[in-house]
């Protein structure tokens, strides 16, 4: 294959992430835009997902008890010439840190909003990564045919609570049972939605029609009323509203919106059609030796998930690797950064949904995974060997919910220690030391509360562990990046001068695995009193190392 081919098949790759709250639409947009690109032949096999897993997975018993993923799956298909890599954020029980990483994989997002709901708690924590990595944001609010919010107090709270302007792409006229389409700003046509008697499920692909806003004759197809609102507010849009300025796009400060229903299947594919020609192709990438160009650099990619016991048989884990530039074949001989040296990976595999299936190629933008006979760690690099690169690596997110963990048998402290040094590793927990205290104790920190279940079902199946686990009233931890007094970065793991910081009775100085010191808050208040008592103390959310 030229190196023309290879620019081209990178070219219309496009690799995105859906973030929403729990029961905003994810699912169902996700079908609906496979369903487009004929990846799934019939509405309700994403949804089933849900309960067929009971009979496709085994590997893992949590799963068959709870029926639900605690793996995040890649779906990729063509739609109009492009080929498109949608990442599954995995956002309900099983919501962890593997959903904040998978947008380290993501080259943009769409944010799914629930119309009568607005922003939620779920969308804010990943809009916050979105933001970090500056990716362009897409926003798609849903349920149009329910009775929603003000469609610019939306705006407003999408602007007020995440801070990124917007511009509508499309107006809704009306919600609920009085919605009759939207308006394409845009194009400048109508996409009018049809009722179905009292039924609102059923496909809704109806013509667009081109109109002139200022012809009265409009009245007849939507009404006196709903005309002259929908007049006054595209006036007040065009007015007072952000035009779309692609640039703030393309650095996630502007978001388009779309309004629409994913169950009925209305405004699905316009809002497709025009996030495919916003949004971009395969992004080039910081390394240390400089940004690579997923176009024109040879093979490059970073390992942003790592699996366990997807096949317990074999206790093997796999790597899932986000392609960042050129092309990768099937037995090539490639460069992992980490260990210094050549090896060939075998068994390249794409997941759609469960189904695993052996890749020959895939190109920058492209997510592949590889077996790993555990000498992968989340955000190492891989590479062509003669073209030698270092990604950045992946943030390690703050957890939310915090437990102490002891081991019952202290006769098995080293498995004890193994274990759960194991399960850090592959990034399903994180874990906390308090200065002093004895290794047969360790405070575990998650993202989500299933992985403490997780935790306890692995300990026990896979290194024949007891452990007891006492939730503690902790709801935030942050890294220390200065102390007061300081330069950035210098004594920050000092724990003498840390342990001189003026702090509320409840807050505690704790250590990572790699000997960083962080504070552990009960409150946001608390962290707010440690800013105001110490000055020149700075906190970060994440940690880079
Ligand atoms: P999630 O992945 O974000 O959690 O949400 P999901 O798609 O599962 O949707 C949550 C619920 O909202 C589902 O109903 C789904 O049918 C409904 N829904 C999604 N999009 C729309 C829409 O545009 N309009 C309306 N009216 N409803 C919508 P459910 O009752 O929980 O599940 P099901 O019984 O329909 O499967």
């Amino acid at each position: 294959m030229s190196n023309e081919n290879i620019r081209d098949e990178i070219a219309k790759r496009r690799t995105f992430a859906i973030i929403s709250h729990p029961d905003a639409g994810k699912t169902t947009l996700t079908e609906k835009l496979l369903l487009y690109g004929g990846a799934i032949v019939e509405a309700g096999m994403v949804k089933g997902k849900k309960n067929m897993r009971h009979a496709v997975s085994d590997w893992m018993e949590i799963e068959k008890q709870r029926g639900i993923s605690v793996t995040s799956s890649v779906m990729q298909f063509n739609y109009d010439g492009y080929c498109i890599n949608i990442l599954d954020t995995p956002g309900h029980q099983d919501f962890s840190e593997d959903t904040y990483r998978t947008l380290m994989a993501a080259d943009s997002a769409v944010m799914v909003i629930d119309g009568s709901k607005g922003v939620e708690a779920q969308t804010r924590k990943l809009f916050k990564v979105c933001r970090m990595r500056g990716i362009p944001i897409f926003t798609f609010i849903n349920k149009m045919d329910r009775e929603a919010k003000d469609s610019f107090d939306l705006m407003s709270d999408i602007e007020g609570e995440l801070g990124i302007e917007t511009c509508p792409i499309n107006w809704p006229i009306g919600s609920g049972k009085r919605f009759q389409g939207v308006y394409d700003r845009l194009h400048k046509k109508l996409l009018k939605f049809e009722f179905e008697g009292d039924q609102i499920a059923g496909r809704h692909e109806v013509e667009k029609i081109e109109v002139d806003l200022a012809d009265p004759g409009l009245k007849d197809l939507i009404g006196e009323g709903a005309l002259e609102q929908l007049l006054e507010e595209t006036e007040l849009l065009d007015g007072a509203g952000h035009p779309l300025d692609m640039d703030m796009v393309s650095h996630g400060e502007l978001s388009p919106v779309f309004f629409g229903s994913a169950l009925t299947n209305f405004g699905v594919e316009p809002f497709l059609e025009e996030f495919l020609r916003m949004t971009s192709s395969p992004l080039p990438r910081e390394a240390k030796e400089g940004v690579v160009d997923p176009l024109n650099d040879p093979f490059s990619g970073f390992v942003f998930k790592i699996q366990a016991n997807m096949n317990r048989a074999h206790r093997d884990r796999v790597a899932f690797l986000r392609i960042c530039s050129g092309k990768f074949e099937k037995g090539m001989e490639v460069f992992h950064t980490k260990e210094g040296k050549k090896i060939r990976l075998s068994q390249p595999t794409q997941l759609m949904a469960q189904d695993r299936s052996i890749v020959d190629e895939a190109y920058a933008g492209d997510i592949i995974s590889i077996f790993d006979p555990g000498i992968f760690s989340i955000g190492d690099t891989i590479c062509d060997p003669k073209h030698i690169v270092h990604y950045q690596g992946i943030p390690t997110f703050a957890p939310e919910h915090f437990c102490r963990l002891r081991q019952v048998d202290s006769l098995k402290r080293k498995q004890f220690i193994k274990g759960t040094d194991e399960i850090a590793e592959e990034g399903a927990i994180q874990i906390f030391q308090e200065p002093g205290k004895s290794m047969e104790e360790v405070i575990v920190g998650v993202v989500g509360t299933l992985q403490f279940d997780v935790l306890i079902y692995r300990l026990k199946a896979e290194y024949g562990i007891e452990v007891r686990m006492e939730s503690l009233p902790y709801e935030h931890i942050r890294w220390i990046r200065q102390l007061p007094g300081d330069e950035p970065g210098q004594n920050v793991n000092d724990y003498q001068k840390a342990n001189e910081l003026t702090l509320t009775s409840d807050t505690k100085i704790v250590q990572d695995i790699k000997g960083n010191l962080l504070l552990l808050f009960s409150s946001d208040w608390n962290i707010d009193w440690a800013l105001n008592h110490n000055k020149g103390l700075v906190l970060a959310e994440f940690s880079q190392n």
